[in-house]
């Protein structure tokens, strides 16, 4: 495994920004401006260049097919810079790998630093782009060799179906790809349960998350097909794992795929792993789209309690928790969408503008 495994803290390094490129998302909105500029800058629209002349003095043109879609599932493309070094991580690969490969040529995005490639959990909506978009990190960076193949970092335990009891009858999602379907697409798969430093430590991946909270109980109902030919129960999702960095002078900046942990869970380990730093901001799936007004309430108190500055929820967040954020820690919502792409800066780095 690249960097180095410890059981508790680690020694992450600390960089200047962190650009996040959400490739796919549930929702879009590219009109409404980021609300904080000077703390998060939010990009969404591409413009053309439209020929001299061709419509008298207008310069520029705004085609729909520039503009992601969404899709029910979740791929971030991180790129955390220190100095006049960079690292490219892409945090999952949303549900299908069309969608994967339409919003990557609608947002222009480079593909060709991907160094590292993170499933947070085994859930088709995370997993099934990752084929194609691995083939794309290669095809993209074929002119560099020298960087090898992208590392496609997975839990070890790949159920063969995962799904849910949906009462009367078994609700199966479609399959994960394998680790040979993976390998195939041209990855060097690492299977690592552990917690593991990454990339020279710019990210850590964490192990699986210790459930701490009464209201966290993971996925109701969820079930995994074994190899005796069985559906059993299945709700921890054990394998989850997020990824974190830390933003100097900030804090950390936590990316979660789907928080079957819990959002708090995963906030209150990344911040025992983290090395002493705070919280700064959580990015990605809260999972709180199907929880009760009482999970709500007890996941906005316990966020609260850790004091993140910034929170990007969504994926499976659902438009109730955001409606919440807004509410009860106004100036902390910055709703994460399909096609935007968003910029945090540290301390002292100019004021958080890509
Ligand atoms: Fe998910």
């Amino acid at each position: 495994m690249e960097g180095s495994a410890m059981a508790d803290r680690h020694a992450l390094k600390e960089i200047d920004s962190v650009t996040i490129q959400v490739l796919v998302d549930n929702e879009l909105d590219p009109i409404t401006k980021s609300q904080n500029p000077a703390v998060v800058d939010a990009t969404s629209f591409r413009l053309r260049e439209l020929p001299a002349g061709e419509r008298g003095p207008a310069a520029m043109e705004m085609r729909m097919e520039d503009i992601c879609c969404g899709a029910h599932g979740l791929s971030l493309l991180i790129t955390a810079s220190a100095g006049d070094a960079s690292h490219t991580l892409l945090f999952d690969a949303g549900p299908e790998e069309d969608v994967f490969e339409k919003n990557v040529a609608r947002s222009r995005a480079d593909l060709s630093t991907v160094e590292h490639v993170h499933l947070s959990h085994w859930h088709r909506d995370h997993s099934g782009g990752l084929p194609r978009a691995l083939r794309m990190i290669n095809a993209a960076r074929k002119a560099d060799s020298a960087l090898g193949k992208p590392v496609m970092d997975v839990h070890p335990d790949r159920p063969i179906y995962r799904g849910f009891n949906a009462g009367p009858f078994v609700a199966s999602l479609e399959a994960d790809p394998t680790f040979e379907e993976l390998e195939g697409a041209g990855a060097r798969v690492v299977r690592e349960g552990g917690t593991h430093g990454v990339l020279e430590d710019t990210f850590l991946v964490s192990g699986e998350v210790p459930r701490n909270t009464a209201y966290e109980v993971g996925f109701p109902r969820g079930m995994r097909f074994t190899a005796e030919g069985v559906w059993v129960p299945d709700e921890l999702i054990r394998d989850e794992r997020f990824v974190v960095c830390k933003l100097r002078g900030k804090g950390l900046v936590v990316f979660a795929g789907c928080s079957h942990p819990g959002i708090v869970n995963i906030c209150q380990h990344a911040l025992a792993i983290g090395g002493g730093a705070p919280l700064y901001a959580v990015v990605g799936g809260f999972h709180l789209a199907d929880g009760d007004a009482a999970k709500l309430e007890a996941s906005i108190q316990g966020l609260q309690a850790l004091k993140p500055k910034i929170l990007m929820p969504g994926h499976c967040t659902g438009w109730r928790f955001k409606f919440k954020i807004e509410q009860e820690m106004p100036g902390a919502l910055v709703p994460c969408f399909s096609g935007t792409r968003y910029t945090l800066s540290g301390e002292g780095v100019g004021e958080g503008v890509a």
